[in-house]
Parts: C-alpha cells; sequence; structure tokens
C-alpha cells in the first residue's frame, strides 16, 4: 500500500498538476521517465541518419534546404529531450553511453534504410505523422520538463509532416515511374510506422504504471488507431494503394479495421536484428569518437577559466 508521500504525489497526478525536477516523487517514477525520454531522445538523434542519407541527393536546391532544416530540428529535438532527462538527475554522458553500448532503446523505425527520395516523403509523412499522434498528448503528461519540451517539438513536427506528405504529392502527380516511387515507399514504411507506437496494449509493459502516472495518456492502440485512421484516407487522395489486404472500414466502430502487425519483425529490430541497426549504431559511436578533442577542448577551456578566477 502506499505510504503518505506516495498518497500526496498520486494525488497531484490524479488532480493534473505537473510534476517538476525539485518535487518528491517515486523512484520508480524517476526510473520510467530517464528511460523514456533518453530513449525519445535517442530516437531523434538516430533519426537523423536515415534522412542525412539524402542530403546530397536531393532533386532540387528547395528540397534539399527543407531537408536540412527538418535534421537540424530533430537534433534540436534530441538536445532538448537530453535536457528533460539531465533534470531527473542523470548525465548526458551516461546516457549515450547507454545508447552506445546497445544497453539504450531508440525508435525502431530508424533501423531501416533509405532507398529511392520518395523515402523522404514517406518518412515525413508517415514517421513524422506517427511521431505527432504520440508527442501531443505528451505535452499534457505529468512531467512539467517533458510536457514543455514536447509543446515546441510538436510545432515543428507538423511542419516535418507537411513537407513529406508535399513530397508525395509531387511523386503521385508526376510520371507513371515517380507515382510507383511513391507506392514502393508506402509499401516499406507502413507497416514499420504502425510499428513505431509500440507492442499490443496486452503485452505493453510499462503501460499500465505509466498511464496511472499519467505519463501515457492514450494507449499504444489507441494511438496506432488513431494513425490508421487519420492516413488512409490521404493515401486515397495520393492515389495510393495502402500495403494491407485486411484494410477495411468498419460502420459499426468508425474505425478501420486492419491486419495483423508482423510483430517477429518488431521483436527483430528491437533485438538489434533490424536492416540497418549496427550501421545506425557504428554512426553513432563513430561521431562520439570524432568529438573527442572537441569536448576536451571545452573541459581544457573550462579549466583554464577556473584556474584564472581562483588566482
Ligand atoms: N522502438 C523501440 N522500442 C520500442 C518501441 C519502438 N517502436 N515501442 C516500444 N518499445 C520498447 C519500449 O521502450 C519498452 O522497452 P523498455 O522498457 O526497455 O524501454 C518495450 O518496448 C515495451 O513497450 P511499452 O509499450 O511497454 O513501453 P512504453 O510505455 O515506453 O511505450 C513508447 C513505448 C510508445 C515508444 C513510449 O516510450 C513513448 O511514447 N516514447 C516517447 C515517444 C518516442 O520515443 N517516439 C518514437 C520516436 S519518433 C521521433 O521522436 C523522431 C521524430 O521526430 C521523427
Amino acid at each position: 500500500e502506499m505510504d503518505e508521500q506516495e498518497r500526496v504525489f498520486q494525488q497531484r497526478i490524479d488532480e493534473g498538476i505537473k510534476i517538476e525536477a525539485k518535487d518528491w516523487m517515486p523512484e520508480a517514477y524517476r526510473k520510467t521517465l530517464i528511460r523514456q525520454i533518453s530513449q525519445h531522445a535517442h530516437s531523434e538523434i538516430v533519426g537523423q541518419l536515415p534522412e542525412g542519407n539524402w542530403v546530397t541527393r536531393a532533386p532540387t536546391l528547395k528540397r534539399k534546404s527543407i531537408l536540412l532544416a527538418k535534421i537540424q530540428d530533430e537534433a534540436g529535438h534530441g538536445l532538448y529531450l537530453y535536457s528533460a532527462a539531465e533534470t531527473l538527475g542523470v548525465s548526458r554522458d551516461q546516457l549515450l553511453a547507454d545508447l552506445h553500448s546497445g544497453k539504450a532503446k531508440y525508435s525502431s523505425i530508424f533501423n531501416y534504410p533509405t532507398l529511392t527520395w520518395a523515402d523522404m516523403g514517406a518518412i515525413g509523412w508517415l514517421v513524422d505523422g506517427s511521431a505527432i499522434i504520440n508527442q501531443i498528448p505528451l505535452c499534457r503528461c505529468s512531467y512539467g520538463p517533458y510536457a514543455r519540451a514536447m509543446i515546441r517539438v510538436c510545432k515543428e513536427e507538423s511542419f516535418h509532416a507537411r513537407q513529406g506528405y508535399d513530397i508525395m504529392l509531387s511523386l503521385c502527380r508526376g510520371t507513371p515511374e515517380q507515382k510507383q516511387m511513391a507506392q514502393d515507399a508506402l509499401n516499406r514504411w507502413w507497416w514499420p510506422s504502425l510499428m513505431m507506437f509500440g507492442p499490443s496494449d496486452a503485452l505493453s509493459v510499462n503501460s499500465a504504471q505509466s498511464s496511472a502516472w499519467r505519463i501515457k495518456l492514450f494507449s499504444n492502440d489507441e494511438l496506432r488507431q488513431k494513425m490508421v485512421d487519420q492516413t488512409v484516407p490521404q493515401a486515397e487522395y495520393l492515389g495510393l494503394t495502402v500495403p494491407d489486404p485486411d484494410l477495411k472500414w468498419n460502420e459499426q466502430t468508425q474505425h478501420y479495421d486492419f491486419g495483423e502487425i508482423d510483430w517477429e519483425e518488431f521483436n527483430n529490430v528491437l533485438k538489434g536484428n533490424g536492416p540497418c541497426n549496427r550501421e545506425r549504431l557504428r554512426a553513432r559511436v563513430k561521431a562520439y569518437e570524432d568529438g573527442a578533442w572537441f569536448r576536451d577542448g571545452l573541459v581544457a577551456h573550462a579549466e583554464k577559466q577556473e584556474r584564472r578566477k581562483a588566482q
């Protein structure tokens, strides 16, 4: 049963009062927030890699500058979220060490390759579209620093989704080959985008507690359903076919029924056996090691400043 402190804490949560960094919180609340916020930050940083592949291959200068702006936003979201995680008493170095050692997760979606320019459209439309559906509720989550970070992130994310859909629209209104490229990208990104929302509610180990603490305001399956309902009409407008033969509008429920997710593929990617897991982690470790000289320089400079002040 709860002791008095936990009872007061839960009462604040239930009343929708934000928990701030200096407030008392159960150790498990702190731990699950560090877990989720740091993995969210890792996702933003690793998420730059698939798109980075197309910066030098963008078809026009306009598309190149938009893609660069998006990738720069993702970096900013990552740093914003690392800072939110640090308010819970963890160091940036520890969080990065956990990513580089494979101990910490990042979103499965970033372990897939980006094979054509249409993938830039599908990622903006489907991946950022899913991220928005997941992140809007997080603006109202119980932990103050995380909720506030999400408000800024969501504003920039909607630009990411719109530019992605714009790429898909251009391709679908282009030559038959361009439309086929868009269809091929939809075929490859549709199911992995639905996996972003996590395992089914029945198999979700964290959902019950995260919901009680108002970290998770909607379940994995509820947000996944919202993504399907929102996206199918957009695919129809593009003249594209969603790669799910079981997809069917259900008049009773006013939702789309859709096929079974390949949970074996999902679990495989989480275990590190996705198409690009090793390549993504290698790129992050290399970037970190290549930046060591710069970090060392910053520390040496700071220590010299300290010594000067002490004189
Ligand atoms: N990829 C990798 N791991 C996943 C996952 C996915 N798509 N979905 C679930 N998992 C992991 C969970 O992290 C958990 O493992 P852990 O306990 O070791 O952390 C396990 O699978 C069980 O899943 P649960 O549903 O029980 O876990 P959560 O309650 O944490 O729910 C979540 C998972 C919905 C991803 C939740 O953590 C969340 O909302 N995270 C914040 C948002 C986020 O990370 N979004 C994905 C990144 S997309 C992005 O930010 C980039 C964008 O700008 C393009």
